[in-house]
């Protein structure tokens, strides 16, 4: 069975986490949209990811909506003592399966209740204020009135870490200002490497990092030096991908979605893939600036 601490692990919410984690958005179902494709086998993944040493789930109840929380919930609760759950709010989806803000403090204090009931948990572990500003990437605004409700939220115990997503760097400076801010969580993979800076940044910070769509989320990576590397190591190039990730920066912590339980068996033996040197000068090189994926 793979040792799946070989990976390490890093400060999250209090606790130190494997940095091999999982994300449960795609066990909602088609579009993230209820109901899963296949509900036993969504409950299988999820099983047999604790039973592989997961210990870092990201969710949100607006996945599905409510399904990926309530699947978790049933496949998992009571829950593992080290098990960190990491869910956001700041949005919500339409009938038409749309991802909108839900940002009032109305809103944004049912989204903590409809995680907890979901989840069945007295208190979140870790809650990421997902910004809607731009749905697809970060763009400028205060985050403050937002955040500020978070916090209140925190001060009552419903909430033990707050983290950001869909983050600017200033923002994750005017979030920090209002209370400490345990993570970021924004589109970075081998070929969207817009928050390089920001990366280098947080680690210098002792923060934690999770990158969303690792693997290219909706559209996966797909590129020359990510296949050639994969077919030079025996791998296949999503694995690449993952250990390139976790190559990249110690605050990095990896949340690859799957509702695939040969896909998790995949992304959990990155722990023993081994990048050297000269493949990963060539990775490296994929999304340099200017460079085509
Ligand atoms: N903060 C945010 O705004 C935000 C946005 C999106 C996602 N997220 C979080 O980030 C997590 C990861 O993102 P994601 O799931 O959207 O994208 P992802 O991990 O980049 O990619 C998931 C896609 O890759 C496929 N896949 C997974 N492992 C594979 C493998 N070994 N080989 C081939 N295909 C593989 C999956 O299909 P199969 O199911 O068939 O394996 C799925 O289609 C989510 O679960 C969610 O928790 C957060």
């Amino acid at each position: 069975m793979i040792d799946i601490s070989k990976a390490g692990t890093y400060a999250l919410g209090g606790r130190q986490v494997k940095r091999l984690g999982y994300g449960a958005m795609q066990l909602a179902g088609p579009h993230v949209f209820g109901p899963p494709k296949d509900r036993a086998q969504a409950i299988v993944v999820l099983r047999e990811a604790i039973a592989s040493g997961v210990n870092h789930i990201d969710t949100s109840d607006y996945y599905g909506p409510h399904v990926t929380n309530q699947l978790i919930r049933e496949a998992l609760h009571p829950y593992p003592k080290d098990l960190t759950i990491v869910t956001k709010v700041g949005g919500k989806r339409g009938a038409d399966a749309s991802w909108l803000p839900a940002i009032s403090p109305a809103a944004l204090t049912s989204a903590i209740h409809d995680n907890l009931r979901n989840l069945g948990l007295e208190a979140l572990d870790v809650v990421n204020y997902r910004i809607m500003g731009d749905v697809q990437r970060p763009s400028e605004g205060s985050v403050e009135p937002q955040f500020a409700v978070l916090a209140k939220l925190q001060r009552q115990g419903l909430i033990r870490h707050l983290g950001i997503s869909n983050a600017t760097s200033a923002q994750v400076r005017e979030a920090r200002a209002i209370a400490e801010v345990a993570c970021v969580q924004n589109m970075y993979n081998l070929a969207r490497r817009d928050d390089d800076a920001l990366i280098d940044e947080l680690a210098a910070a002792g923060t934690a990092y999770a990158p969303f769509f690792p693997l290219g989320g909706f559209a996966p990576l797909q590129s020359k030096a990510l296949s050639d590397v994969a077919a030079k190591l025996g791998a296949t190039p999503m694995q690449v991908a993952l250990a390139w990730l976790l190559k990249r920066s110690p605050n990095i912590l990896l949340i690859p979605g799957t509702a695939s339980l040969a896909h998790l068996r995949e992304n959990l033996a990155v722990a023993e893939l081994a990048l050297p040197a000269d493949a990963l000068a060539a990775l490296n090189r994929v999304g340099a600036k200017g460079a085509a994926a």
